[in-house]
């Protein structure tokens, strides 16, 4: 079966970016990636994100690699580039393909409410405005209710 992706993970959303060039983007100064302060935003996001993560029983064991700086580089550059930032994360790694790039990992609900309680904690740190923050935090949580690809809970 081809990947199905039920949300358009790997789309800028055009109501608030112009017509994405395909590749070599940097940034749109009226993008929603400019809007919440650029890339210093997403680094301190994901960054914070990461921290919990390494210390996280749960998601710890479930990254390849022991330094988690190249997986934060990669979530960080696909969210400035869905956010209408630079088009790095796909300049570097192709289409995003998030559902078949997670499909080795076993992405349980238990995973998911892990991994959106940190990012929750990240995000809320940011202290952005009640719109941009409530714009963001329905992505995340969209996004992430559409990774779930097992309800096995000891999956791992
Ligand atoms: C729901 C819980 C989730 C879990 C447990 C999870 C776990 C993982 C793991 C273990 C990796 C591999 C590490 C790496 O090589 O980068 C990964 C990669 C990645 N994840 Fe997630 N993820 C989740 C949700 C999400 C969501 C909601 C997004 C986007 C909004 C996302 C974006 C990414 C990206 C961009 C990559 C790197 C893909 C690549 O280019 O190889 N993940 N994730």
């Amino acid at each position: 079966m081809p990947d199905r992706e039920p949300l358009p993970l790997h789309a800028t959303p055009p109501a608030v970016t112009r017509p994405a060039a395909p590749t070599g983007r940097t940034s749109s100064a009226d993008s929603f990636h400019a809007l919440v302060g650029g890339e210093p935003t997403f680094r301190r996001l994901v960054g914070r994100f990461y921290e919990l993560v390494a210390t996280d029983d749960l998601l710890r064991p479930m990254y390849p690699e022991e330094d988690l700086g190249p997986a934060e580089d990669r979530l960080r550059t696909f969210l400035e580039q869905y956010w209408g930032g630079p088009t790095t994360y796909s300049d570097q790694r192709g289409h995003p393909r998030l559902r078949m790039r997670h499909a080795p990992y076993p992405v349980s609900p238990g995973a998911r409410d892990r991994w959106l309680q940190h990012m929750r904690t990240a995000l809320d740190e940011l202290h952005l405005a009640p719109l941009p923050h409530a714009t963001l935090w329905d992505y995340l949580e969209r996004a992430a209710h559409a990774m779930v690809n097992t309800f096995d809970e000891g999956a791992r």
